[in-house]
Parts: C-alpha cells; sequence; structure tokens
C-alpha cells in the first residue's frame, strides 16, 4: 500500500533519480523497478538485507540498483544527489531522527520529493482489535515477537507533530505529516470481499431455484 501510494505520488513528476535510505531487503525499491524507473539507489548499513534484495531483483529479472553500505545519519554520498527520497518504517527506530532528516535534506534535489511513512509503536491494546479483525494470524505472531530477541529493536511513539517541528526548522517546505488510513483502506476490501462474498452466494441460489422450477 505504502508502495502504491509513493508511485502516485511521483506518477506525474519528471523525478528520475530515487534512494531509500535504511532499504533493508528493498520491497519499495522494488517495487519501483518494476514500474520503470531505473535510477535507483539503495542505502543501508547491514549487508545481508542487500543479498536478500539482489536475490529477489535477479529473480524478476528486474536491473539490480546501486547499493550502499552507509550510516543514513552520514553517508558520504554527493549533495542533492536526488529527485526523491524514502522509506518506510525507519524513521519511527531512531530516538534522535533529526541527524537522517537533515542528511535527507542534504541529498535532496530541492524541488524533490521526500516520503517516509512511520510506524510508531503501538500498545497491545490498542492494535487488539485491529488485528484481530483484520489478520489474527499477527496476534500469535506478536505473542512469539514479544518472547523473542526482536523485541529488542527500538522503536519510538513521537506525535507527528515532533516530526514536522523537526522538518520546519532544517528548512523542509510544504511538510504534510499525515495519518495514514490503512485501516479505512483495509474496511473497505473487507467490505468488497463480503459483497463479492454475497453475491457469489445470491448467484449460486438462483440458480438452485432455477433447476428445481
Ligand atoms: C524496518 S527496516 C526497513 C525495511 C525495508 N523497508 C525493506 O523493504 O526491507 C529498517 C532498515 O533500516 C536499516 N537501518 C537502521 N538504522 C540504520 C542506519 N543508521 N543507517 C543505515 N541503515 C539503517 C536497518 O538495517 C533496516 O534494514
Amino acid at each position: 500500500m505504502y508502495s502504491e501510494d509513493l508511485l502516485n505520488l511521483i506518477k506525474n513528476k519528471n523525478y528520475s533519480s530515487f534512494c531509500e535510505l535504511g532499504a533493508g531487503r528493498g520491497t519499495t525499491t522494488m517495487y519501483l523497478a518494476k514500474y520503470g524507473y531505473s535510477d535507483l539507489t539503495m542505502v543501508d548499513l547491514a549487508e545481508q538485507g542487500f543479498e536478500v534484495a539482489k536475490y529477489s531483483f535477479e529473480k524478476f529479472k528486474l536491473s539490480i540498483p546501486k547499493m550502499i553500505i552507509a550510516d543514513v545519519e552520514k553517508t558520504n554520498i554527493k549533495e542533492e544527489s536526488f529527485d526523491c527520497i524514502y522509506n518506510i518504517g525507519l524513521l519511527e527506530h531512531f530516538d534522535d531522527p533529526r541527524p537522517t532528516l537533515e542528511e535527507s535534506y542534504r541529498l535532496l534535489n530541492k524541488v524533490g520529493l521526500i516520503y517516509m511513512p512511520i510506524v510508531p509503536v503501538q500498545p497491545q491494546y490498542k492494535s487488539f482489535f485491529q488485528r484481530l479483525m483484520f489478520n489474527p494470524l499477527s496476534l500469535i505472531k506478536n505473542i512469539i515477537r514479544s518472547k523473542s530477541k526482536e523485541n529488542n529493536i527500538n522503536r519510538t511513539d513521537y506525535p507527528r507533530s515532533f516530526y514536522a517541528k523537526i522538518c520546519k526548522e532544517i528548512g523542509y517546505k510544504n511538510i504534510k505529516c499525515i495519518p495514514y488510513n490503512h485501516i479505512g483502506k483495509l474496511i473497505m476490501m473487507v467490505q468488497l470481499r463480503t459483497n463479492l462474498l454475497f453475491l457469489f452466494i445470491n448467484g449460486i441460489i438462483i440458480l438452485l431455484k432455477k433447476e428445481r422450477l
């Protein structure tokens, strides 16, 4: 969903160079490659993610992007190198996201776009009903994860205003720090599925009735 939204944001723009900071396995970069974008750079500290990314790009016969092992807080990449910088689920891992936001600003061509969906930590009770309704399996995964090492990953719960303030101080223009309507989209999907199921069952009932006549 995030990747689709990014695609919609860039589709009528004249952007040619793209960079995913904290790219990991590069899922979003792969999405852009699939839609024909070619000047793609992935930056991450961990090499393992890049290995997975290389495998996936090759598997889907996509050109492998530039992969740079670097700290997103100080990449040593030339300033204003990219028209669009993005990542999904990175900023919430930093107690202080300012250095990453400063580095992103430095790397951005100043008429470009920075797109960074943030997934803050949520208390279990808040997400319980959402998970129960839309993804009950994730409840089990969450319980297992809470007992494993993965749970040591730092995840903050800063409000939107916190990020917007930092961006403003750095000099970002047209800042939009908006809530992501994931649930709205999920509800629409569930409704659509229910409607299709209803139509399908109705169709069968009509057919059965016709057979009896
Ligand atoms: C939640 S993952 C992002 C996953 C990614 N969207 C994907 O498709 O795989 C966050 C990524 O940020 C990277 N990361 C965290 N801190 C970093 C830093 N200071 N410099 C570079 N990468 C960092 C981690 O190695 C990890 O791959």
